[in-house]
């Protein structure tokens, strides 16, 4: 089980470490692993909090070119430098608001891992997708632009149950789940409004191999008790 917190635009560098103490002090169980995904100016106090634990620290996201000009970005050698483990690639919020696409997630989950990182990219479709009966397809698409790679993991985000409270049913991550792993042989996280009070369920599913949690990871008792509700699962 893996249980990831998406921090998105929150905590400067002093919340970040300061929650990375407690997160240290927390007696996380010891069979889930965890990661924590602050803002690039946050990553480098992460990291140092978390020195000599088990808890990686990711980026949010990652260029697909080593260096070069390109405003506003940075690379898998800078991200490695200040000692981040792997990153959040496709997060339907880059793709919503800031242009991603398949084929430029798909460079940036191909050159994030050839420069050594771990990558949890994430696919989901909307709510008019999934009303139109075309939640397969999406997933299918999305996930075709990936190649397998035993340091990848991919995030099932329905993009209506992020950040809304909804959550996609059990039956709904397991039926997703199946389709992703039909196409990649990769542990599949599931996202979009998990909290302490269904994580279990979820986590529950088979095909559920851990969490993207945005909104409840950044409160140490609700991330630390949906880590805690992955050991049960
Ligand atoms: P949420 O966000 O848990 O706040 O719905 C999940 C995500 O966007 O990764």
């Amino acid at each position: 089980m893996l249980i990831a917190g998406n921090w998105k635009m929150y905590k400067g560098p002093r919340e970040a470490a300061a929650f990375c103490r407690e997160l240290r002090d927390a007696a996380l169980p010891d069979d889930v692993d965890v990661v924590v995904c602050p803002p690039y100016v946050s990553l480098e106090s992460a990291v140092q909090a978390l020195a000599d634990t088990e808890i990686g620290v990711f980026a949010q996201s990652c260029h697909w070119e080593r260096e070069g000009a390109f405003t506003g970005e940075v690379s898998a050698p800078i991200l490695r430098e200040v000692g981040v483990y792997g990153t959040l690639v496709g997060h339907s919020e880059r793709r919503q608001w800031f242009g991603e696409t398949d084929d430029s997630a798909g460079a940036r989950v191909r050159a994030a891992l050839e420069g050594g990182l771990h990558v949890i990219a994430c696919v989901g479709e909307t709510l008019a997708e999934r009303e139109y009966g075309e939640t397969e397809a999406v997933i299918r698409r999305q996930v075709g632009a990936l190649e397998y790679d035993e340091n990848l993991v991919i995030a099932y985000e329905p993009v209506w149950a992020i950040g809304t409270g909804r959550t996609a049913t059990p039956e709904m991550a397991q039926e997703a789940h199946e389709t992703i792993k039909s196409l990649l042989d990769v542990p599949v996280l599931y996202g979009g409004s998990v909290k302490p009070d269904n994580a279990a369920e979820l986590l529950g599913r088979p095909a559920v191999d851990g969490a993207l949690v945005g909104g409840a990871s950044l409160d140490i008792d609700s991330f630390a008790a949906i880590c805690r509700a992955a050991s049960r699962s």
